[in-house]
């Protein structure tokens, strides 16, 4: 799917939100600046926060709770070495109920639990970003097909 603007980015974002399960882990996997926040914004927005979505770069996790459901967001750029998911205890997090939306996951790897949704973005030739959404489990595939049988907004 292309992107054509950071608008498309957030309304994709939202999009995805209305087709999200109580529980799913997806992997946002694109380079720097690729539109991974973006998405998580939007999505968040489409969940009901009003607040601000900022990059948890630094954090590692930023919690969302006031939302129709709780929302972890990740950011692992910074892990210098992947022991530091572990180190940090930030396990607790992938068990139970919840969306886990995980910026750079090959840095935890190989100890992060496995993801329901890939998403992938891409700078464009064209400019914009080109979207792509591929499912790793059930509940992703189910994601997905909700996901696609809306029309946007
Ligand atoms: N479809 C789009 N077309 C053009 N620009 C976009 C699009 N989507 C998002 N952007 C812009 O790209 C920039 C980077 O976005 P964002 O911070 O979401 O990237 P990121 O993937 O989270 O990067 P990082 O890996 O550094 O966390 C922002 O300025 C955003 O407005
Ligand atoms: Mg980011």
């Amino acid at each position: 799917m292309h992107l054509v603007d950071e608008d498309a980015t957030l309304a994709a974002g939202q999009k995805l939100a209305r087709a999200l399960p109580q529980r799913l882990t997806v992997f946002l996997c694109g380079d720097l600046g690729a539109g991974k926040t973006t998405l998580t914004r939007g999505l968040l927005r489409g969940l009901g926060h009003t607040g601000k979505v900022k990059s948890p770069t630094y954090t590692l996790v930023e919690p969302y709770k006031d939302s129709r459901i709780s929302v972890y967001h990740f950011d692992f750029y910074r892990f210098t070495h992947a022991e530091e998911f572990l180190e940090a205890g930030l396990e607790e997090y992938f068990e139970g109920d919840g969306i886990r939306l995980v910026e750079w996951p090959d840095r935890a790897q190989p100890y992060l639990p496995a993801a329901d949704l890939e998403v992938r973005l891409q700078v464009s030739a064209a400019g914009g970003r080109d979207l792509e959404l591929r499912a790793l489990s059930e509940e992703g595939q189910t994601c997905l097909e909700r996901f696609a049988a809306h029309t946007p907004n």
